[in-house]
């Protein structure tokens, strides 16, 4: 069963499983009014009823099948104006994760949709608690697949159905959380350039020529970075444009 980690140094020292729920993020949420969640807290279910994506969609993992959990942070040190470091972190780390694992073409998809060979292996839901300029907590929300073999989605897998391996969920659990952890270090230690430059260089589709959709025509387009709010910047016929989340789609081949 799930353990508290010995390798890190806060994050998933206080953990709090429960067998079922609606979602890992409101029960953090929760914890974090009744100030009952230290940093580092993680929250992890083996089944969730109403798990939430992002744009308001839904979060759908087969029961004990996958990773679904939250992770408490008090970011305090952090600027509101650069809270989308919080999301190159948590996609770095997922990345790292699974790049240490050898899985191969592992790419970040902005904003932080991870892909494996082009389908979505792990998706990142952060909400942040924001107190005139501080954020005082950040719940980073993280559903990966591991080993679900079958999907609504044919644009959806598992690190099951990449390798064919075998998985224990709680072992998963505590490798992924080391890499979090390092890097939330880096982003405390400030070392905010190298995070954006190691994200850049893990982007899915960074300066290639793509199609994209927007206000429902579709274009084409290369995505050169993001700006410092973390919008995206895609060189277009127009010029450069930037974007934010609900506002253009990928089409993936
Ligand atoms: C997305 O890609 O749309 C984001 C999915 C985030 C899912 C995780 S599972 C754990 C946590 N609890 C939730 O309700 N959502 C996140």
């Amino acid at each position: 069963m799930y353990k508290t980690s010995e390798k890190t140094l806060f994050i998933g020292k206080n953990l709090i499983h429960v067998p079922t729920c609606g979602s890992t993020n409101d029960l953090a949420i929760s914890l974090l009014q009744q100030a009952q969640a230290a940093e580092g807290t993680v929250v992890i279910t083996d089944h969730q009823t109403a798990g939430r994506g992002q744009r308001g969609n839904q979060w759908q993992a087969e029961a004990q099948q996958n990773l679904t959990f939250s992770i408490v942070l008090r970011p305090l040190f952090l600027p509101v104006k650069d809270q989308f470091y919080l999301t190159i972190c948590t996609a770095l780390a997922i990345s790292d994760y699974l790049q240490a694992k050898a899985l191969p073409d592992v790419k970040i998809k902005w904003p932080n949709d991870i892909l494996c060979q082009k389908k979505k292996i792990c998706g990142v839901l952060i909400e942040n608690q924001i107190q005139g300029q501080s954020i005082v907590s950040s719940i980073v929300g993280i559903g990966l697949n591991i080993k679900q073999q079958s999907f609504q989605s044919s644009m959806a897998t598992s690190l099951y159905n990449v390798t064919k391996q075998e998985y224990s969920l709680p072992e998963e659990l505590l490798q992924l959380l080391s890499y979090v952890e390092a890097r939330y270090l880096m982003l405390r230690s400030g070392k905010k350039n190298d995070l954006l430059q190691n994200y850049l260089s893990n982007l899915f589709q960074l300066n290639e020529t793509c199609t994209y959709r927007s206000n429902n025509a579709l274009f084409q387009g290369i995505i050169r970075g993001i700006d410092p709010w973390g919008k995206l910047i895609v060189e277009t016929n127009h010029g450069s444009q930037y974007f934010d989340l609900k506002e253009i789609s990928y089409e993936i081949e």
